[in-house]
């Protein structure tokens, strides 16, 4: 007898998403459906409008006035600012890792916890290749190099078990030892039931997915399977011939 596999269920529902900035379409009618407990990648070269998406999930300031519908868990976003978004699961480590002045790195990778403590800090450190002794008592600020403050960025995330991780470029700046380490990371983080959404123009870290979309100009102008998506890297674009492409 043929086995039935469970129905896809949707975490997050897109319809006809448009945003522009500076009187410039940045997204242009985006629809997408994120399947619960999934690891999907959006691939797309620089300027598709892959961050501006991350921007507009997660709310954050400068990217709400968009058009269209955002459902998480069936619960419409558009005025939901970016903490009620956070409360409710949603979580998203930036391309760019934020600075924190003052920051203990140990309180920024407990700070979702209703009790932190200095071992749950010191695990999260470690799964993500930081030797605690050495980086618990330093600041989230720019005496950490951008690696490590992306990793301290994905061991707050592994610590916070959100329903929904949105990791903008998780291999940028990471070295090549350090990112096997990150897609453990995304691995646990989907065994504990995170839906995660890896924005990506790298063939490696979509390798990682068991989805994806690609994005361009906007739009999303493919989805399908890893294998279908890779296409993308090995035909140069097609089949989107925006001007964007990677040469
Ligand atoms: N405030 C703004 N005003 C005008 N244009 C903007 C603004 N913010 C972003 N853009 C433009 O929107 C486009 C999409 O930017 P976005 O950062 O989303 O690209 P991306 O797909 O994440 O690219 P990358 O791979 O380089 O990170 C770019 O052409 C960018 O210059
Ligand atoms: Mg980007």
């Amino acid at each position: 007898m043929k086995k039935e596999s469970a129905p896809r269920k949707n975490i997050l529902e897109i319809r006809n998403l448009t945003l522009s900035l500076n009187g410039k379409r940045i997204i242009n009618g985006l629809s997408a459906d994120i399947w619960r407990g999934h690891v999907h990648a959006v691939v797309g070269p620089n300027g598709a409008g892959k961050s501006t998406l991350a921007g507009i999930l997660m709310g954050l300031s400068g990217y709400r006035d968009f058009e269209g519908e955002i459902f998480f868990k069936n619960k419409l976003l558009k005025n939901l600012d970016i903490h009620e978004r956070a409360s409710l699961g949603m979580t998203l480590a930036w391309q760019e890792p934020a600075r924190y002045e003052g920051l203990k790195v140990r309180d920024f990778v407990t700070c979702s916890l209703v009790a932190p403590s200095r071992r749950s800090a010191v695990k999260a450190l470690r799964i993500v290749g930081l030797d605690p002794e050495e980086y618990l008592l330093r600041s989230v600020d720019k005496t950490l190099s951008g690696g490590e403050r992306k990793k301290i960025e994905l061991a707050s995330i592994y610590t916070m078990k959100p329903k929904l991780a949105i990791l903008d470029e998780p291999d940028s700046g990471i070295d090549v030892e350090s990112l096997r380490r990150i897609f453990d990371v995304v691995r646990m983080l989907k065994a504990k039931g995170t839906t995660v959404i890896m924005i990506t123009h790298s063939p490696e870290v979509l390798k990682h997915a068991d989805h994806a979309f690609l994005l361009c100009d906007g739009k999303i102008v493919d989805k399908g399977s890893v294998s279908k998506i890779s296409r993308y890297f090995k035909n140069k674009c097609i089949p989107c011939s925006h001007k964007n492409k990677p040469d």
